[in-house]
Parts: C-alpha cells; sequence; structure tokens
C-alpha cells in the first residue's frame, strides 16, 4: 500500500506534488496534482443493480457549477418508483444465498480495498469533478482531508470486514450462548453537498464492511462524484444491487428513502430540521436511525498560546470549505489578556484569504453552495451588523458571478445574537471574550448543539477540565479537524445521534442476535 509522506497542517494545505512511500518495499513514488478545468462528465444516470439507468419518469435536473452559476450537465432525477426499484436490487442482493451473501468477509474486504485503489488511481479526476460540482478549491478536493481521506476510509473499513465478531458467553443454566454480530440489511443513506464524496464515503465504507447493502440518495446540489465512485464499486467487484446511487430531491426522493417498508436503517447527514422529519418517518417501523446533524462548535483559546499559530487554526477551523462544515469552529472564545491582539491578527488573516477561482492553486475559498446558502449567510451577517457585532473584516459578497462571500470576521460578539446561536454554514467567525474556565465552560455548553469544540492552551489541566465539562462528540485539544478515519465523529444533543468512523461507526450497522443451545446433561 501507498502511504503519503507527511499529513496536511491545514485541511487545506495546497499540493501540487505528494511523495509515497511502499509501506512493505519502502519505494518511493510521486504523483503530480493535475487540476482539469473541464473533467468529461461520465454518469449521470441512476445506478441502480450495478446498471446505469434513466429514471421511470423520465424527469432530469441541472447540476450548478457554484463558481460560474453556470449548469455543468443534467442527471436523471430519482423519484418513489426508482427509489422502490433501487430498494427491490438491494434487498435481492442481501436475500440468503445470494452471491453478496455467500461471500466471504475476507473478500468483501478486499473489494473495499480495492475501491480505495481505483479512488487514488483517479484522484486527479475525480477532484476536478468534485471542484466543479462542488465550487470547494482544488487544492482541498484533492487533499489528505477529502479525496484522499475517502480512500484512507475505505481502506480502514476494509481491514474491518472479517473481524467484526460476536461472543460467547457464561450464561447461567445449562445452555452455550454466543452472540452473531449480523448485518442489518438493507440502508437508506441521505447525504449532504457540502462534502459529496466524503459523506458518501463515511456511509457507504462501513455498512458494507458489516456485511449490509445501500441505497443512497445524493444532495440535489452535487451528484456527480458518488456516481463515479458507483461505477468504481462495479469495477471493484461487488455484485449487483450491493451499492445503488440515486440522484434526486429531498421531498420526494429523500422521503421515499426514509419512509420506505424495505429499509432497515436510515442513516442521514444534513441539516436539524430535516433531521427530525426523518427521526419521525423512521418510527412508523422503528427503523434504525442515525443522525449528523448541525453544529456551532465552540473553540476556546487561553492567554498561554502562540497567538499567531492559534489565529490561523481557529480561522481555519472555521471557514475551511467556505465554513460549509457540520463542525465548523464558529464560537471563538478568546481570553481577555489576549483578546485585542488575537482580533486584530484574525482581521489581517482573514483579509489575506484568497477567494475566488477554484482551480488556482493559489485559491483558499471558492463560492458557496448556491445562492440559497450565499443568501441566507448573508442576511445572518447583516443580523451580526444590526444587533450590535463589529464586522472587522468582509462582511459582503464578492464580485457578482458565482457565490462568493468574503471571508468575515465579527468581534465584540454577544451570546443573545443569531450569529452567536445559528448555524451559519458560512465563512463568518465570531469572535468573544472571557475571563475564567468556569464561565467559558457555561457559555460554550449553553447552545442546543453539541458536535465538536476545541481548546487551546499549555496547561494540561485546563485542557483535561475542559474536555471533561464540556458537552460535545469531539473534544479537540490544541487542534482543530483532526478527524480520522479510525476515531469516531458525531454529535450530543441537537447534532444528532449515533457515530460515525472509527469502530463506534460499525455500531450502527451491525444486529446483535444472542443464540442459545441448551447443553443436555449427564444423566438426563
Ligand atoms: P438539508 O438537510 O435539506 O439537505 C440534506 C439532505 O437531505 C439532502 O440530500 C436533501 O435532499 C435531503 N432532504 C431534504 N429534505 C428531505 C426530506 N424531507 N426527506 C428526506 N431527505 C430530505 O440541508 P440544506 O437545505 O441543503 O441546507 C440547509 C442547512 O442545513 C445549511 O444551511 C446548514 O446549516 C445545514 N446543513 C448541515 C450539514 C451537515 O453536514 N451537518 C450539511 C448540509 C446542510
Ligand atoms: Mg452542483
Amino acid at each position: 500500500m501507498w502511504q503519503p509522506e507527511g499529513h496536511p497542517t491545514t485541511p487545506n494545505q495546497v499540493f501540487s506534488r505528494i511523495n509515497f512511500t511502499h509501506c512493505s518495499n519502502n519505494q518511493k513514488l510521486t504523483m503530480d496534482f493535475k487540476p482539469q478545468r473541464e473533467p468529461e462528465i461520465k454518469y449521470t444516470k441512476l445506478f441502480i443493480n450495478n446498471e446505469f439507468v434513466n429514471s421511470v419518469s423520465g424527469k432530469t435536473f441541472p447540476t450548478i457549477n457554484p463558481a460560474t452559476g453556470e449548469k455543468i450537465c443534467d442527471v436523471q432525477e430519482a423519484d418513489k418508483a426508482d427509489v422502490d426499484k433501487a430498494v427491490a436490487a438491494a434487498k435481492k442482493a442481501f436475500e440468503l444465498g445470494s452471491p453478496y451473501r455467500t461471500m466471504n468477509a475476507s473478500q468483501r474486504g478486499r473489494l473495499l480495498a480495492k475501491v480505495a485503489d481505483l479512488l487514488e488511481r483517479d484522484i486527479n479526476y475525480i477532484a476536478s469533478l468534485e471542484t466543479i460540482d462542488n465550487g470547494k478549491a482544488f487544492a482541498l478536493s484533492g487533499s489528505l482531508g477529502d479525496t484522499f481521506f475517502c480512500a484512507g476510509v475505505f481502506r480502514y473499513y476494509a481491514g474491518w470486514a472479517d473481524k467484526i465478531q460476536g461472543k460467547t458467553i457464561p450464561v447461567d443454566g445449562s445452555y452455550f450462548a454466543f452472540t452473531r454480530h449480523e448485518p442489518v440489511g438493507v440502508c437508506g443513506q441521505i447525504i449532504p453537498w457540502n462534502y459529496p464524496l466524503l459523506m458518501a464515503t463515511w456511509k457507504i465504507a462501513p455498512a458494507i464492511a458489516a456485511g449490509n447493502v445501500v441505497v443512497m440518495k445524493t444532495a440535489e446540489q452535487t451528484p456527480l462524484t458518488a456516481l463515479y465512485l458507483a461505477a468504481l464499486t462495479k469495477e471493484a467487484g461487488f455484485p449487483p444491487g450491493v451499492v445503488n446511487i440515486l440522484s434526486g430531491f429531498g421531498s420526494t426522493a429523500g422521503a421515499a428513502l426514509s419512509n420506505h417498508p424495505d429499509v432497515n436503517k436510515v442513516a442521514f447527514t444534513g441539516s436539524t430540521e430535516i433531521g427530525k422529519i426523518i427521526m419521525a418517518a423512521a418510527s412508523n417501523d422503528i427503523k434504525r436511525v442515525t443522525l449528523e446533524l448541525g453544529g456551532k462548535s465552540p473553540v476556546v483559546v487561553f492567554d498561554d498560546v502562540d497567538v499567531d499559530s492559534v489565529v490561523e487554526q481557529a480561522q481555519e477551523g472555521c471557514m475551511t470549505n467556505m465554513g460549509q462544515c457540520c463542525a465548523a469552529g464558529t464560537r471563538t472564545y478568546v481570553h481577555e489578556n489576549i483578546y485585542d491582539e488575537f482580533v486584530a491578527k484574525s482581521r489581517e488573516r482573514a483579509a489575506k484569504r484568497i477567494v475566488g477561482d477554484p482551480f488556482e492553486s493559489t485559491t483558499i475559498n471558492g463560492p458557496q453552495i448556491d445562492e440559497g446558502q450565499m443568501n441566507k449567510i448573508l442576511d445572518l451577517i447583516e443580523s451580526g451588523k444590526k444587533e450590535g457585532a463589529k464586522c472587522e473584516a468582509g462582511g459582503e459578497r464578492h464580485g457578482e458571478k458565482g457565490y462568493f462571500i468574503k471571508p468575515t470576521v465579527f468581534s465584540d460578539v454577544q451570546d443573545n445574537m443569531r450569529i452567536a446561536k445559528e448555524e451559519i454554514f458560512g465563512p463568518v467567525q465570531q469572535i468573544f471574550k472571557f475571563k475564567t474556565m468556569e464561565e467559558v465552560l457555561e457559555r460554550a455548553n449553553d447552545s442546543n448543539y453539541g458536535l465538536a469544540a476545541a481548546v487551546f492552551t499549555k496547561d494540561i489541566d485546563r485542557a483535561l477540565m475542559f474536555s471533561q465539562g464540556i458537552n460535545a462528540g469531539t473534544c479537540w485539544v490544541n487542534c482543530y479537524l483532526g478527524i480520522t478515519a479510525q476515531g469516531p465523529f458525531g454529535g450530543f444533543k441537537m447534532s444528532g445521534l449515533g457515530r460515525e468512523l472509527g469502530e463506534y461507526g460499525l455500531q450502527n450497522y451491525i444486529e446483535v442476535k444472542n443464540v442459545v443451545v441448551k447443553i443436555p446433561q449427564k444423566n438426563s
């Protein structure tokens, strides 16, 4: 296996070239990054039962390049009838005795590892496709934090496929009891547009590792890379029906999938509002459900840190992917002793964050995903100004074409302002002042969300007190967005239910069956 050398210091680190070392023989490989401004669009149809097919209705919808506002292509639009077809194909693939159910678990792992290899083989193409469909800078879509991360996640779960095992339990009575960790069955997966390929990967890889079958609905804004991934799963050798990928809208295809009686489990990433609808739908037939929802994550900076370095990490943690990140650290709490210096340096840094053509290697921020999101963010920025926060940088749209927003920093933010409470999902950083640990913990926890948090300090006691007291699914210490294939990710409170990634991420894709066998006694 080829291992990239080094690790990104920030999720946006620009690579024009990556050096790889082979794990087993230390051979070296250098890979050049070549963005393709106009990648060929190979797949626009629905992927059902290992074939690309037209929708039953014949309907299509356009997918847009958010950097230009122009159409890239039309894709087939799934509706209830297509969801029915895909679920039926998945259900058939899951039948006992099918090629998939009789495949050795180790072979399932080999196929997942093959997908990882194929993702790396085509990384320039895939990252380019992601950039035109989503708008994120090529430097990000091609980075170790994005497409390469996808390969890493497939490879990680490939290793799990033949290691998912039950227990033998010394139960009371004359019984031999053992547990089987069985797949749940047909998994309906609904993903958002902010990390299209990554979200597809986080859901498909653990589901398959545990032996499930998948029907995924992608976000209507970004259908293209998941369709390409579909083709790679076929090339890798998965039997028909194991992976099915549908492009379509939430209220039609999404609702049909989350209400389908033959879907055993739903996994959703997106807004808390839709998460509630998904959970309600699941209650009809007690579907298993996992939700990865929004956040308003706090970043707490004590006065004993290297200010320059933390200014950089805090802003990156807030603005990476144009702030369209569920774990974005949008509430920056800075100790009063370094507050003025921190604000001044954050202002300078935001002004230097290059916004523009996502294919330029110097670009850090591309456009927001669409006009609706751009307007939502601009509205929140206006509310911040009106409610009396001080706009230190940005605060407006960038250019007239595409959906760009200038990196924005607010200081003097008060806890009751809308920008302090609502998820903005844009490049907008809020800086608050604090004095004591007790105070900042209470304020940081005063939110309906609880996805992630960070503390920056050199004092180990403070770091441990904070990580114990904060109500969040992830607590980073002296870093931000350290998300790995091996560690769990997910939310407390209204940020979600269940965990993705790591061993914990498998639990949602497993049913535990207790098999109890009577042991006859000698004289019976
Ligand atoms: P959304 O929650 O509407 O969309 C996410 C996915 O859910 C998409 O695939 C969509 O088609 C699907 N969906 C929508 N309605 C559905 C329904 N009734 N049944 C089943 N599936 C449905 O999010 P949207 O409108 O794209 O963005 C709104 C806000 O949500 C953003 O401003 C942001 O605050 C938040 N968001 C959070 C994300 C996260 O990673 N946690 C990702 C995307 C958005
Ligand atoms: Mg698009």
